[in-house]
């Protein structure tokens, strides 16, 4: 996705070889155009799929979720990393570890909002190692629910989890993909565009 692109070049920030920061447009601020554009690409990418439902995890996660949930005309689910105060019992649960942030979250969503029935596709705004994505599967698991795809926004390339998933045989579709971010410049993979 050329836009996204051309937004990573002239806003991210490369501040190791492992971490880009994207807060001016992605995951502090966003920007609503940008976000419509990217929920159209993962909606164009999916049709056909028959998706019933959107899920992500809070928080960077919702912004793309949502607009391509609005896109593919669904509901988006957003699962929560802290306890609600009216999310008690019924739900499913799975312990996400973070290796960027070295924690263990558990992440939940309301049994009510998930059956064996949906479609469900995936949206994150990050793949690094896979562990949010990882969790979510374990959530649509537990649900009986059918896992159609991951949407990502940003794979980073060089690590595990894009790889791990590919190898379960889940389709993961990634707007951009960063090949390195050494020397403190961005290099990208090649991007798959949909047919
Ligand atoms: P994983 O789920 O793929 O294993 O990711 P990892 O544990 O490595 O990352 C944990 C958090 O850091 C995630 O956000 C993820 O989106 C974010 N992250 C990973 N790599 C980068 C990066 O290069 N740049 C930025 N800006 N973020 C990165 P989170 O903890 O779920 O936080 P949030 O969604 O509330 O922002």
């Amino acid at each position: 996705m050329e836009s996204l692109k051309k937004k990573i070049q002239v806003e991210g920030i490369v501040l190791s070889s492992e971490v880009l920061k994207v807060d001016s447009f992605l995951n502090h601020q966003m920007d609503p155009s940008l976000m419509k554009q990217i929920g159209e690409e993962f909606a164009k990418r999916f049709r056909g799929e028959n998706v019933t439902k959107i899920v992500t995890v809070e928080s960077s996660g919702i912004g793309p979720a949502l607009m391509t949930a609005y896109e593919m005309n669904v509901p988006l689910i957003f699962a929560r990393k802290r306890k609600s105060l009216t999310l008690k019992n019924d739900v499913y649960t799975a312990k996400v570890f973070s290796f960027t942030k070295q924690e263990e979250t558990e992440i939940s969503i309301s049994q009510k909002f998930i059956s064996e029935h949906d479609r469900i596709l995936m949206i994150d705004d990050f793949l690094a190692n896979g562990q949010a994505a990882l969790g979510l599967i374990e959530i649509i698991r537990q649900a009986r629910a059918h896992l159609v795809g991951v949407g990502i926004v940003i794979e980073k390339a060089f690590q595990a989890g894009g790889e791990q998933l590919r190898r379960r045989g889940i389709r993961v579709e990634s707007l951009v993909r960063v090949q390195s971010l050494k020397d403190g410049k961005v290099t990208f993979l090649e991007e798959v565009t949909a047919q």
